[in-house]
């Protein structure tokens, strides 16, 4: 099946070497890169290196995880697209969670000002978010995301064959951006979504669900590719779920990407609650599913100082004033929502107490 979204197409697989071969014949190319990490070459790259359409490719590869999102990283994978004489024809297929589909996107895009790439996901959180839909870049400065562009992947080879590789901690990461596309889109998937039983995982209803939780994204991405309005419904959730990121970080007690945002739903649908109507059952019912499958990230009133600095310096603000995305229903968005110091203290005091 493949699902059109402006310069990007979407194949949910259940062949990735079939996938490959009819995305990498779609693109025409003088010269044929793939990018790994240290892990997904030795667990993916042996599942596609040896396709005739991989003939002569050139194995580029980085450091995993996302501290090597960074310049070093990148200059690395330029160094090598320049080494192996890539040109404004080229191709490159990115193999690997968001660290590498973001890097490699950007990569790619700006290499001699940009050539076309591939993206095949080897993680949930990277098959349901990272992959699809054009954000690309690294970090920077010590800031997430700090630079980049968007520019959409030619191709987006979505292989659910991959979620057998993960294990529960990174299913579960991924899980909250799907519960997320959930709450934005309708009642019948954010259902669905509960009444998933992440205890005992059903690969084949997973896959499923992925696909139409991607469509969810496809659907928001294509009406606002860069962001100007409606494509801001997908940072539900991150707001406040990136300031505990980051707080974790600075203290030592670091959490998965995923984890964080079902944490920031939390507060943020509390909000909604407060602020916009949202239905106190279904904010019952959602904080009850995430305290039950994602557990408490305990914090003090003496890190709300600390969290509302970091709402207030997250990127998707303007003029240090914090901008959340909140819903008055589920499938109901409404963007570019503020919210002073005091409603954020409560927020935090709703997550921190129950
Ligand atoms: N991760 C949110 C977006 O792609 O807009």
């Amino acid at each position: 099946m493949a699902l059109q979204m402006d310069n990007q197409e979407v194949i949910i697989s259940t062949d990735l070497a079939d996938s490959l071969e009819t995305a990498i014949a779609r693109c025409p190319h003088d010269k044929l890169f793939i990018l790994t990490d240290s892990i997904t070459r030795e667990l993916c790259l042996p599942l596609v290196a040896g396709l005739p359409c991989m003939e002569g490719v050139r194995n580029i590869t980085i450091g995993a995880t996302d501290e090597n999102k960074n310049i070093a990283s990148l200059s690395h994978v330029w160094e090598e697209l320049q080494r192996g004489g890539a040109t404004r024809h080229s191709l490159m297929v990115n193999l690997g969670g968001g660290m590498v589909t973001d890097l490699g996107g950007f990569a790619a895009s700006t290499f001699k000002r940009g050539f076309c790439y591939i993206n095949v996901p080897t993680t949930l959180l990277s098959m349901v978010d990272a992959s699809v839909g054009g954000k690309t870049g690294i970090n920077f400065g010590g800031l997430k995301n700090e630079i980049g562009v968007f520019s959409c992947p030619s191709f987006v080879i979505l292989d659910t064959a991959f979620l057998n590789t993960l294990d529960d901690r990174n299913i579960r990461s991924g899980y909250a951006e799907m519960l997320k596309h959930g709450i934005i889109s309708d009642t019948s998937h954010w259902a669905d979504l509960l009444n998933f039983d992440l205890n005992g995982i059903d690969l084949k209803r997973l896959g499923d669900m992925v696909a139409t939780s991607v469509a969810v994204k496809e659907r928001i991405v294509s009406q606002d590719p860069t962001e100007k309005g409606i494509r801001k419904a997908l940072n539900l959730g991150h707001t406040a779920g990136h300031a505990i990121e980051s707080l974790a970080l600075e203290e030592k007690r670091t959490v998965l990407h995923g984890y964080a945002v079902a944490w920031g739903l939390i507060c943020e649908l509390y909000l909604s609650a407060v602020r916009a109507g949202f239905p106190q059952d279904k904010l019952r019912q959602t904080v009850r599913f995430i305290r039950e499958n994602y557990g408490i990230f305990p914090i003090t009133c003496k890190e709300y100082d600390r969290l509302f600095e970091f709402m207030t310096h997250d990127k998707k603000n303007t003029a240090g004033i914090v901008n959340f995305t909140l819903m008055a229903d589920i499938g109901e968005i409404l963007i570019d929502k503020t919210a002073s110091k005091e409603e954020i203290f409560d927020m935090l005091d709703f997550f921190r107490e129950g």
